[in-house]
């Protein structure tokens, strides 16, 4: 058998857990980030939800300028429980239970730095092939668009635009914000390319950025937030399963 160093599926690197784990925060740790542990499953100080459900869910008080964060830039890997997509847990990449690899920027660095550092980690550090990742950005996020096409280099084509690209808040009230989703292509035995990224099951979303600007109020109207925030989030055990090319999380 290869040592594991050397196994190789999608055409770069096999991984451990505990590898991607680490080369994550190694790679923000580099970039200024302090490594924050996971907050637990019951959160202590939102009492708009049960359970946590993301990493930013301890980001909170500071988002909203209530709390003064421990630093400006953080990361971490976190403890997470969802059930709003309970409907698709049991297929190749849904589960309740699962870790979220998490960057986050309490007023300090924004669109561009964000982008282009889930861009370096996932092609220089993982090795994936660029030209099997998709961004996609909502429609109204002009600067999200133009950092993937004109400093990162994406070609528009690849570049898609979905309207439900908009994250949080995670209970009735919270911050929110545009998002931009990164997407793997599984390739043509996956599915066929149909609508592309978001809509068809040959592309897996395997990270995203929220830019978080604004508060949502009870009535659901929304009010920018102090700062602007960046929150990100990319599931390990679909990012392990994809490096070790199998099809699913459970495998
Ligand atoms: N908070 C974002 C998510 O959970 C990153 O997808």
């Amino acid at each position: 058998m290869q040592p594991a160093t050397e196994r190789r599926s999608h055409g770069h690197r096999w991984m451990s857990g505990s590898e991607v784990r680490r080369a994550f925060i190694e790679f923000f740790e580099e970039r200024g980030h302090k490594e924050i542990a996971s907050s637990s499953l019951v959160p202590h100080n939102d009492p708009t939800v049960l359970l946590t459900t993301a990493g930013m869910q301890q980001m909170t008080p500071y988002f909203l300028g209530l709390e003064t964060p421990p630093a400006v830039r953080m990361a971490s890997v976190q403890k997470c429980f969802r059930t709003v997509d309970i409907d698709e847990v049991g297929d190749e990449s849904h589960c309740t239970f699962f870790f979220m690899l998490g960057n986050f920027s309490v007023g300090d660095y924004f669109k561009s730095d964000s982008l282009r550092w889930s861009w370096e980690f996932l092609t220089e550090v993982l090795g994936l092939p660029a030209e099997r990742l998709y961004p996609t950005v909502h429609p109204s996020d002009e600067d999200a668009y133009r950092i993937w096409k004109d400093e990162i280099g994406v070609p528009e084509e690849r570049i898609g635009k979905l309207s439900d690209n908009w994250w949080g808040p995670v209970g009735p009230t919270g911050p929110n914000g545009p998002d931009s989703e990164i997407y793997f292509d599984l390739g043509p035995e996956a599915g066929e390319f149909g609508e592309g990224p978001g809509e068809s099951t040959r592309f897996l979303e395997i990270w995203n950025n929220v830019f978080m600007e604004f508060f949502q109020a009870p009535d659901g109207s929304r009010t920018p937030l102090p700062k602007q925030n960046v929150d990100t989030g990319m599931g390990l055990e679909r990012l392990t399963a994809m490096l070790q090319g199998v099809s699913s999380i459970y495998d």
